[in-house]
């Protein structure tokens, strides 16, 4: 591999070691980065997730599993405007479509501003000649820019891991040229999707007058060209399924069905975040059991939701309202010796969440809105080969482009919610292993290792 160039990835989140481990909290980018980045030399650079009363621009390095991060602090001023104003409350919820929750704060979009030239300033440094530098979602959209503008040379691509929203949509966001403009500074940008693709292509189209060649997947635009196109990222298959064999994920799998007993557990596993779809979720699974009240016999639901990006208000909403429904669901349908609902606050090792998985009979993956869904590929990574579960998944997740086998849902409907939980209950074991057989090929093959050498071979193609 010596003649592979070094490789300087950036985000904003990066996977700390101690927090390495605890799958679910810290969501699909960190670690599938992580994985990526074992087969490369280079360095992972980030926020620390620390917060310092001024900025220092120091700058703290380590090596751990083969991986050298290198990761600054944020004052609460940058933390406040940039992560929990811009990033998470203009665009995540816009990119997510809901328009409803998306704040517009000149303050903020300025800190937004000011911390990806912070980015800029501290990662030059960390960049030789002949570096590919490979940038990391909407939090550092502006980043290549910025990096362009201190007379950086090298190749620099962009992936952005959540949907790119329709054009109708990304026009109500103030300043979306000027975004989009600094986008396109990047030689290569990457998304999950080709439905995400198609609005971006759309966007630069029709709002930007931008030379679109859709044969080559190039966007033109002021004499500069960026390759565009669709990288839908997997898991890290073989360190996943040898999960299995450890002693971590085989007692998982023992508490979980012994706790069960003759009960179907029903898992579903995401960060709590209104784009997960879990109030809706919980509707479905309300409207299922008023259906069918008799099957609380037979079914127990257990979500696992550890708390996320908790300083802003409309997740704190999200928390209080799925404490709401579950107590209903559960106070309506408990027997003295049944519980419908678990509802867990916390998150779990990568081993432990692979014995839950294989315990589970029916995986339950119901955003409104998602780039892609690695949970989703988790599950299905999880399962007995002979015996396995059922794979409920959103239509709205990128996922479910890829994973039609499953049963895909419309996760706004609670009766169609309702129904699919009634059908993968009741599925016989030939067409559990049908559908399995196929998903599983997609989950196997189309992994993390190849996500990295699609995106990083066309990257390295660019002049
Ligand atoms: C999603 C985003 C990531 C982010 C993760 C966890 O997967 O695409 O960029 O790191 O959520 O969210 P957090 O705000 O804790 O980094």
């Amino acid at each position: 591999m010596s003649d592979q160039p070094r490789l300087v990835v950036i985000s904003n989140r990066v996977a700390v070691p101690k927090a390495r481990g605890v799958a679910g909290a810290q969501g699909g980018l960190a670690g599938a980065l992580n994985a990526a980045l074992k087969k490369y030399t280079g360095v992972w650079f980030g926020w620390s997730g620390e917060e310092v009363d001024e900025h220092t621009g120091e700058i703290s390095t380590q090596t751990t599993d083969g991986v050298t991060t290198a990761t600054m602090d944020l004052s609460a001023r940058d933390i406040d405007e940039y992560y929990n104003g811009y990033a998470n409350s203009t665009l995540w919820p816009l990119f997510h479509y809901r328009l409803d929750l998306a704040e517009y704060e000149r303050e903020t979009g300025k800190g937004y501003e000011r911390v990806n030239e912070l980015f800029a300033e501290a990662a030059a440094p960390l960049i030789n000649d002949g570096d590919l530098v490979w940038v990391h979602d909407y939090h550092l959209i502006p980043l290549g820019e910025r990096l362009r503008a201190r007379g950086l040379k090298n190749r620099i691509g962009f992936f952005l891991h959540i949907p790119w929203p329709a054009a109708r949509l990304f026009v109500s966001l103030p300043y979306h040229e000027r975004l989009v403009h600094t986008l396109l500074h990047y030689d290569v940008v990457g998304f999950q999707t080709a439905e995400w693709l198609d609005s971006f292509l759309h966007y630069c189209r029709t709002e930007l007058g931008a030379e679109v060649d859709d044969e080559a997947g190039t966007v033109t635009l002021d004499g500069r060209t960026t390759l565009a196109r669709a990288y839908p990222i997997g898991i890290d298959w073989d360190h996943f399924s040898a999960l299995g064999a450890t002693a971590e994920a085989q007692k998982a799998e023992k508490r979980l069905l012994s706790s069960t007993r003759h009960r179907t557990a029903m898992i579903g596993v995401d960060r709590l975040d209104y784009s997960k779809g879990l109030p809706e979720r919980l509707d479905g699974i309300g409207r299922f059991f008023d259906q069918h009240p008799e099957r609380v016999r037979d079914l127990v639901f257990i979500q696992i939701a550890p708390p996320s990006r908790e300083d802003v208000d409309s997740y704190q909403q999200i928390r209080a309202e799925l404490e709401q429904k579950t107590g209903q669901i559960n106070g309506a349908r408990s027997e003295v010796d049944a519980v419908p609902v678990r509802y867990v606050n916390r998150g779990y090792s990568h081993g432990e969440l692979f014995g839950f998985f294989r315990a589970a009979k029916i995986g339950l993956v119901t955003p409104l809105r998602d780039g892609m869904n690695l949970v989703a590929k988790e599950y299905i990574a999880a399962q007995d080969p002979d015996d396995p579960g059922v794979l409920i998944l959103s239509r709205f997740a990128g996922a479910a482009a890829q994973l039609p086998d499953a049963l895909l849902v419309n996760p706004h409907s609670p009766d169609d919610l309702a129904h699919a939980i009634g059908k993968a209950l009741d599925m016989p074991l030939a067409e559990r292993k049908e559908r399995w057989e196929k998903l599983v090929v997609t989950v196997r093959d189309d992994n993390v290792q190849d996500w990295t050498a699609n995106f990083l071979r066309d990257l390295a193609a660019q002049v």
